[in-house]
């Protein structure tokens, strides 16, 4: 290796990684369940990836052993439950036929799932008893749990996936957490939809939403600010 490839080779991955963060916003694809969208083969295996990835982010608590269980018996504090194509299809239906369902074909959520290749259900892991200590833990389980989710979105980025991470409405039903066999000790954080890359032939019946607030973070000066001691010096000194 050359001396200018090491000056240059942690720069491109800056840049690579800057890239990525930048490019990243959401996408939320609208179908039809009568005309599920067109999923490119190997798009399972990209998510996959992701989702293998998407696990090296920080986590300060191991989980509660109430929650090391199942097979998914890993100490970090969050677990994800993807779901294929035929499985969202197939949530999709299991949930337009429960009776007290308040979700039509024409929902949202329906219709995101009639466009995804895939769903990620992430969940965090509480702790099950109320104290103070508990409570400062479950805020940094929550944190680490978004933390895995943000790793998935950009690593999904990085795949020409498109991603929209939806609080999940019905999708934090217990009804829900039953078909897709995820306990109910646990929350859910995000339902993550993946959607493969527009083209023009995969994106005939499909409506796309951006998200909202996108435009609406302001500067980085509006949200950050280099502190100062100075005044704390003088006074020390
Ligand atoms: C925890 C979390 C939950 C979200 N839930 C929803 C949601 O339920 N519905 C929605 O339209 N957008 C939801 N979003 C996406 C935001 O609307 C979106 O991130 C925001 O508008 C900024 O757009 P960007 O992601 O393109 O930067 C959620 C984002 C986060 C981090």
């Amino acid at each position: 290796m050359t001396y200018l490839h090491s000056i240059n080779q942690p720069r491109d991955a800056a840049l690579a990684v800057d890239q990525v963060i930048r490019s990243r916003r959401t996408r939320k694809v609208l179908g039809h369940l009568h005309a599920p969208a067109h999923i490119p083969h190997g798009f399972r295996e990209q998510v996959e990836e992701a989702v293998r990835i998407a696990g090296w982010a920080p986590f300060h608590y191991p989980a509660n052993p109430i929650h090391q269980q199942d097979g998914l018996d890993s100490c970090v504090p969050w677990r994800f439950y993807a779901l294929g194509q035929a499985e969202c299809l197939t949530l999709a239906h299991c949930l337009l036929e429960d009776e007290d369902g308040c979700v039509d074909a024409s929902s949202t959520i329906i219709r995101m799932l009639a466009a995804a290749g895939s769903v990620v259900l992430a969940t965090w892991l509480p702790e099950p008893d109320n104290s103070r200590k508990a409570q400062q833990m479950d805020e940094e389980h929550l944190a680490a749990a978004a933390a895995a989710v943000q790793n998935l979105l950009l690593a999904g980025e990085a795949r020409g996936i498109q991603t929209y991470w939806s609080s999940g409405g019905v999708l934090a039903s217990s009804e829900c957490f039953d078909l897709c066999n995820i306990p109910l000790a646990q929350k859910l954080l995000g339902a993550i939809f993946m959607f493969p890359p527009q083209t023009d032939s995969n994106m005939d019946n499909m409506d796309v939403h951006e998200g909202k607030l996108r435009n609406r973070r302001g500067t980085p000066d509006s949200w950050r600010t280099w502190v100062s001691l100075d005044k704390k010096q003088e006074q020390a000194a």
